[in-house]
């Protein structure tokens, strides 16, 4: 019975884990698409290889969840590409999930 309650725990702690994701909302599949399509080949060209040195280079400009989609909203405002916010969040989702790393 007690091993019974404490794996129930361990669930719950996963769970919660889980949760502690900022863009949850997000789905990081359609992100990556979407940064593949419009965002890479300008990152590449200033920064070589697949130009995702820009987001793990030390001296990165965004440091905390809040500040990753308040960029993605300034590129997407610059190029003109018109997403919506839930369209910012599957982005902020697929950098966050492989890059950034935020967890609030
Ligand atoms: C025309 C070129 C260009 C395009 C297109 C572009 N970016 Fe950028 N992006 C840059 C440059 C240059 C920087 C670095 C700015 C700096 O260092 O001050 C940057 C920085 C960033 C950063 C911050 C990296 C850090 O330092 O933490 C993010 C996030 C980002 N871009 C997301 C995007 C997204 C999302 C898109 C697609 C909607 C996009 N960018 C499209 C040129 C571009």
């Amino acid at each position: 019975m007690l091993k019974k309650i404490s794996c129930l725990a361990l669930l719950c702690s996963v769970a919660a884990l889980a949760h502690a994701d900022p863009f949850a909302s997000g789905d990081p599949r359609i992100g990556k698409q979407m940064v593949e399509k419009h965002c890479i080949s300008c990152h590449a060209s200033s920064f070589g290889g697949d130009g995702s040195g820009i987001y793990t280079r030390e001296d990165r400009r965004v440091k905390t969840a809040k500040g990753l989609i308040a960029q993605i909203r300034t590129c997407n405002t610059n190029l003109g590409l018109n997403w919506f916010e839930d369209e910012e969040m599957h982005v902020a989702s697929y950098l966050n999930k492989n890059y950034y790393k935020f967890e609030k």
